[in-house]
């Protein structure tokens, strides 16, 4: 038998279709599931005719695939990846390379790479964005490892990921494990921007009233506007059509409860940003969010206790206010991206990445779950300064948040009088608000810590380290 050019463990759904997209591109290839059932149901119904081939132990696996071999493994994140690891090792040969397609903690692909190198293997951490329909179609692919690691696998992640105007949504990320790295942030950018759109949909319900319809009308329209046009908001407006299919003919989305889920992505973004001290508030609000929303019995208990204000039902001007929620989540998201690629920069910084931003923007236009049309003028603004220290110092985003900063702020104002809460837009304005002021009170926090621990401080006026005593 002929070897085969790519193996495949792991054929939960992303496995399966990214199999079936390697193999629409004109590769052959091998895949294994741990359960033999998996494997057999795989082969007699989707992969039935395609060049693919089932193996049903680790050694048939590998024996299969031509050498240097190409392994991707897409199994679930932690201890399943290990496992699959230990026990490719002894059957692998200097030179093979193992490439982890899952969400994994990029320290994890850090340990994983030293380890398998210093056997003579290579090792990649890819970052996979795209869900389901991304993996079978077109994907955005986040590879990090070594130049020549990327090298063996560039003809096969640049056919199967997705395409636009300047080229397929994958590039080579950069050492270690800096491939999850941005996949990560990827995924914080992602909770920041659904929690943000949340906010959206609760203002235009809760205080200007819309209903499903209506709101699918407004989301339609922000998805036409170059600000917001977005795969997050397309669907946004699709879920608003849907109508409960077990007989109450309600909008679908009124019916689900509102406890929101995990998986810890978003919770990794918060830990490394604190870790190597950059403020991302818009994300931690919006990890912060899914926390507080899953406290759902205790929510709905304080409910009966807590009140908030009495608010006169909103009888102003519906569509000024539409707008104006329109422009404050356009100027948030452009604060939380700001704190995400700062995020980026430092992690460079700090792991010696070499990432290349305005690249990564590029890779993100397409196939991923934060595609939109806006990552262009990201790519822009890197392209125009690659140095940029803030993405909010760029013309075209500075320009933005001057022009909407007053309908920006009302927003925010209104919900605070109404009591509904907008962590998201609330901390991307703070965010907005410190990072512009050119005097933060932290110079009274310098002084409360030198006085209860004489930490001293430095002056405004004159060079060096101080200590005063203040009693
Ligand atoms: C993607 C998604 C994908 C997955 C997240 C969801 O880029 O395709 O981010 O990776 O949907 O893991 O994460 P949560 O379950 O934490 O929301």
């Amino acid at each position: 038998m002929a070897l085969q050019q790519f193996g495949l463990i792991g054929l939960a759904v992303m496995g399966e279709n990214l199999a079936l997209n390697i193999e629409r591109h004109g590769f052959s290839l091998t895949v294994y599931n741990r359960t033999a059932e998996k494997t057999e149901a795989f082969m007699a119904d989707r992969a039935q005719g395609k060049n693919i081939v089932p193996a049903y132990s680790l050694e048939d696996f590998v024996a299969s695939l031509e050498r240097p071999r190409r392994i991707l493994v897409m199994v679930k994140a932690g201890g399943p990846v290990d496992a699959v690891v230990e026990q490719l090792k002894p059957l692998l040969d200097p030179g093979d390379l193992i490439i982890d397609g899952g969400n994994s903690l990029f320290t994890d692909t850090e340990r994983r790479v030293k380890d398998l190198e210093a056997l003579g293997l290579g090792f990649m951490g890819m970052g996979v964005s795209g869900g389901e329909e991304g993996a079978l179609n077109g994907p955005s692919l986040m590879p990090g490892g070594t130049q020549a690691a990327y090298e063996a696998v560039e003809p096969i992640v640049r056919s199967i990921a997705a395409q636009v105007d300047d080229g397929p949504c994958v590039t080579y990320i950069g050492p270690g494990g800096s491939g999850h790295y941005v996949k990560m942030v990827h995924n914080g950018i992602e909770y920041g921007d659904m929690q943000l759109i949340a906010e959206a949909y609760d203002l235009l319900k809760s205080v200007v009233g819309l209903n499903a319809s209506e709101l699918h009308q407004v989301f339609s329209d922000w998805n036409e506007t170059p600000e917001l046009n977005s795969f997050l908001i397309e669907i946004t407006a699709d879920i608003f059509t849907k109508l409960d299919d077990l007989g109450t003919g309600q909008p679908l989305v009124e019916l689900i409860l509102d406890a929101a889920g995990q998986k810890g992505t978003g919770r990794w973004t918060v830990e490394t940003a604190l870790e190597i001290g950059v403020a991302i508030p818009t994300i931690i609000a919006a990890v912060n969010a899914r926390i507080l929303s899953s406290i759902k019995t205790e929510r709905q208990a304080a409910s009966e206790i807590l009140s908030g204000p009495i608010a006169e039902p909103f009888s102003g001007d519906r569509q000024a206010l539409i707008d104006s929620i329109r422009d404050a989540l356009y100027c948030s998201k452009i604060c939380s991206y700001a704190q995400g690629m700062a995020l980026l920069a430092k992690a460079s910084q700090v792991y010696n990445y070499s990432l290349n931003l305005g690249e990564l923007a590029r890779i993100w236009k397409g196939g991923c779950i934060i595609r939109a049309g806006f990552l262009n003028k990201i790519k822009q603004a890197y392209d125009a300064d690659p140095t940029l220290a803030n993405l909010l110092l760029a013309p075209e985003f500075r320009q933005t948040i001057l022009d909407r900063q007053v309908a920006w702020r009302r927003v925010i104002a209104i919900a605070a009088e109404r009591g509904i809460p907008v962590p998201a837009f609330s901390a991307s304005l703070d965010y907005f608000d410190s990072y512009r002021r050119d005097r933060l009170p932290q110079n009274l926090t310098q002084a409360q810590r030198d006085y209860f621990g004489a930490h001293t401080y430095e002056r405004t006026d004159r060079s060096g380290t101080f200590h005063a005593q203040w009693f």
